[in-house]
């Protein structure tokens, strides 16, 4: 009697836990891969000048400077958010316990998927590093529920890559630390990249990833960073837009191509940074387009404890090559419900997460 009636309560928990979880997240975990705009704080204690755990990074976030590169939060949080995931995604650096199963966040500043990038400014950890973080990852959770829910697990989880700007920024365009310009032709650059791109994919594919997004480097020739690099009086360096732009298209045949192999039910989707036009920037209110927010010195970065503009909201940059986290929530809500076949691309994050 007494053991029948503890049997089914424990079943209506489990029951109900399950209820709980369909009904709020959308998916029961997410991992991230990146560069600069999606750090979380990885490298706040690296050996590297590419770090932003100081005012006023984060002014305008809960727990202030956290390692974000913004002054608030990151796409990433505002797709943890959509996704109704009730928890900030904690950088590997940071994980504890269970933490582990709803999500790491991997990304790393000044990093890309070509190892050298960004090193110029010390350590960072490359595309190739943070899967291999990933690795380490999945060990503790197989210690935690074993092969078989491990595997169930991680096949429902989104799997976010928004790697690539800093190839560009913080290596290609750095002739004087870098050898690549004088290597390869941009077309020949953006081959390499997506070669070793597909690599570290097909690896996550192996590790059980089913379900991906890829975000594209954005428009770097449009930054404060690049208006300030060249003398173009004030309009974007059509040079590395066009150069991004190469690696761009390749990144969303990519896409179509694993689309097309449909391994083992693996889905991706393409979100094209891109897009932007000044139509897109006007609907936001966003009245600032060429410069940063913040005082920065020559480096691209904050200065420490300078005052930034107060009038946050309209800016498009932050410091001079992050966004403000109001054009991260403007980009975040397009990638994630946006029915801009050129801006999502087979379909959007909702979509995804859906299928
Ligand atoms: C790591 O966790 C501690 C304790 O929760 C917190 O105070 C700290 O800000 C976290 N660091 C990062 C980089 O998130
Ligand atoms: C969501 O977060 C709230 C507040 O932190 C917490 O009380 C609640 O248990 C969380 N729910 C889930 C399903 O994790
Ligand atoms: C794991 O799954 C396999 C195949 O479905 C099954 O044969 C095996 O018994 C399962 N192991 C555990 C520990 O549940
Ligand atoms: C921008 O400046 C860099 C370094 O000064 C130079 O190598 C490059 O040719 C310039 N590009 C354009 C489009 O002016
Ligand atoms: C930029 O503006 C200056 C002064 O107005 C002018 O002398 C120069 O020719 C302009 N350069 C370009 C690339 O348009
Ligand atoms: C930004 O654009 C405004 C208006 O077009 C212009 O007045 C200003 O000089 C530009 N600022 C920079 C830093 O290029
Ligand atoms: C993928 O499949 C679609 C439809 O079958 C086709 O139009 C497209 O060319 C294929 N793309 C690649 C890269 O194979
Ligand atoms: C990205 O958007 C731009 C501007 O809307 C468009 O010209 C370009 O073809 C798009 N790129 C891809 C790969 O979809
Ligand atoms: C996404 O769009 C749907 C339908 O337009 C809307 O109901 C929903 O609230 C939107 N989601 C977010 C996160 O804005
Ligand atoms: C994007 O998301 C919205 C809301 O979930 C959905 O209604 C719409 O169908 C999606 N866009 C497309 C065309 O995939």
């Amino acid at each position: 009697m007494k053991s029948w009636l503890l049997l089914s309560l424990l079943l209506l928990a489990t029951m109900l836990q399950q209820y709980c979880v369909d009904g709020q997240a959308q998916v029961p975990c997410f991992y991230v891969f990146g560069g600069t705009l999606s750090d979380h704080g990885n490298n706040n204690n690296l050996r590297t000048r590419s770090k932003s755990n100081y005012m006023p990074y984060g002014i305008d976030f809960s727990r202030g400077s956290t390692g974000r590169f913004c002054n608030g939060k990151t796409q990433v949080d505002m797709i943890a958010e959509f996704l109704r995931l009730n928890t900030s995604i904690p950088p590997f650096e940071n994980t504890t316990g269970s933490d582990i199963l709803k999500g790491v966040n991997y990304a790393s500043g000044s990093s890309g998927i070509r190892d050298e990038t960004g090193t110029h400014l010390g350590n960072n950890i490359n595309f190739r590093r943070q899967i291999a973080n990933h690795r380490y990852t999945i060990l503790r959770i197989l210690a935690q529920i074993g092969y078989n829910r491990t595997r169930q697990h991680l096949r429902q989880c989104l799997y976010y890559v928004h790697i690539g700007n800093n190839d560009y920024i913080y290596n290609y365009y750095l002739p004087q630390f870098y050898p690549t310009k004088r290597i390869f032709s941009t077309e020949q650059y953006a081959r390499d990249l997506i070669n070793r791109y597909s690599r570290r994919i097909r690896d996550l594919l192996i590790l059980g990833a089913r379900k991906f997004v890829f975000v594209s480097p954005g428009r770097i020739g449009c930054t404060p960073y690049a208006l300030s690099m060249n003398r173009t009086n004030g309009s974007c360096v059509e040079e590395m837009n066009a150069a991004t732009s190469i690696f761009n298209d390749k990144l969303r045949s990519l896409v179509d191509r694993l689309n097309n192999n449909t391994f083992d039910g693996s889905t991706f989707m393409f979100v094209n940074n891109s897009a932007r036009n000044l139509g897109v920037v006007a609907t936001g209110g966003f009245t600032v387009t060429n410069a940063s927010c913040c005082p920065t010195g020559t480096d691209l970065l904050c200065d420490p404890n300078q005052t930034p503009c107060q009038n946050r909201r309209q800016y498009v940059f932050w410091d001079k090559f992050v966004f403000t986290e109001n054009f991260n929530s403007f980009l975040a809500l397009l990638a994630y419900n946006g029915s801009n076949r050129d801006f999502v691309y087979p379909f959007n994050i909702s979509t995804l997460v859906q299928s």
